[in-house]
């Protein structure tokens, strides 16, 4: 009994001090593995007579208790020293300096597009978005743009191999050629056959064209908007476009020339241009001494509203679709396109946004 005692104050002081987790294991597997001390005791009761299984037995179990519970509390302190340690370690000195200058930048592209869906929002606009690799019938066939049609050979379009076919879901009764989306126009189809009007949204991202230039790079970025509703003309496109555009360009003094044009998914089309100023050899927007185009916009076309699946009678609306990074250039004063992508660090530094300064109607959704 005595050496049952020595072996428990033995046993327990051992455990008290292990010095971590696997100290602690070697001792559990010491004291009560199938090879342990303990255990090997345990085993002895079976050998004993019933009277000494009587007096042992308590007194065995109770050595294997005590070891046990030693165990379970040295761990449990273990771990919450190890803790303890861990957390200490990744304290953040609040004391230190700050960097010197933020890091990193928001590109043009981005804070522009940030603008746009603020300025939007505020008059009701949901943002909508589409697959950059769209079906023939969606880019082109549902707005009206037939297959013979010089529109098409207009685009410049990326096509791919033929065999990549859409399935019979591209278009009613039709099978699609896929290819890279030449405008953000189809996402008006995508939109007009998802949802019931009345419907407000602008459709930003990517667009490709097999052009390259100085103001033309293969991939750039449009946004386009639609509205359909009842009752809808030519009046409400234009006072939304002179709203966006004196808010985009932060003036009242924002003047629009609206000139017949042709598109064949608008009836009628109208090219939306801007004035501006001469003011020490540079354009400034406002005023009306010279005119940019802006921007492409008009009437829905029945025939679009029909390939929709929508009764042109019932529901009219109107559609514009604008470059964002010529935005981006009239209003941040960039003069190259090719430069927007080129990823080069000193121009982003120089043209890219704060992170942080998120674009508000309030804060101003410019710099
Ligand atoms: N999709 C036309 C383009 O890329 C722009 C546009 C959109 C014109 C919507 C009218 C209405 O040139």
């Amino acid at each position: 009994m005595a050496d049952l005692q020595q072996l428990e104050l033995d046993a327990v002081a051992r455990i008290g001090a292990a010095a971590d987790l696997s100290a602690l294991e070697g001792l559990r597997v010491e004291f009560l593995g199938k090879q342990g001390s303990v255990s090997a005791l345990l085993k002895t009761l079976g050998g004993m007579s019933p009277d000494e299984r009587q007096s042992q037995g308590p007194l065995i179990n109770g050595l294997r208790q005590s070891v046990s519970d030693a165990i379970t509390a040295r761990k449990a302190a273990l771990e919450a020293a190890e803790l303890e340690a861990k957390l200490a370690g990744e304290t953040i000195d609040l004391t230190l300096p700050a960097p010197d200058s933020a890091r990193g930048s928001v590109h043009p592209v981005s804070q522009v597009m940030d603008e746009l869906a603020e300025i939007f929002a505020d008059m009701g606009f949901a943002v909508a978005t589409g697959p950059e690799i769209e079906d023939d019938w969606r880019n082109f066939t549902a707005l009206n743009i037939p297959e013979t049609h010089p529109a098409r050979a207009m685009h410049d379009t990326f096509y791919f191999p033929d065999e990549k076919r859409a399935g019979p879901a591209a278009g009613p009764g039709e099978g699609g050629r896929m290819l890279l989306r030449t405008h953000t126009s189809p996402v008006q189809i995508r939109t007009m056959t998802a949802q019931e009007p009345p419907i407000r949204i602008i459709a930003p991202g990517r667009v490709y064209r097999s052009d390259s230039d100085a103001t033309h790079t293969p991939m750039f970025h449009q946004i386009e908007g639609l509205v359909i509703d009842k009752g809808i003309n030519l009046g409400h496109l234009k006072w939304t476009l002179e709203t966006f555009l004196r808010a985009f360009f932060e003036r009242d003094d924002v003047v629009l020339r609206l000139r017949p044009s042709y598109f064949p998914f608008t009836e009628p089309s109208v090219e939306v241009d801007v004035g501006y100023t001469v003011i020490k050899g540079k354009r400034v927007i406002g005023g009306s001494e010279g005119w940019m185009e802006v921007l492409g916009s008009g009437m829905v076309n029945r025939k679009v509203i029909e390939a929709c699946g929508l009764d042109p009678d019932e529901w009219q609306g109107f559609a514009f679709g604008t470059g964002v990074d010529r935005l981006a250039m009239l209003k941040y004063g960039m003069d190259d396109l090719r430069a927007f992508f080129d990823g080069d660090i000193r121009w982003l530094r120089h043209y890219g946004f704060a992170a942080l300064d998120v674009p508000t109607l309030s804060g101003g959704v410019g710099a």
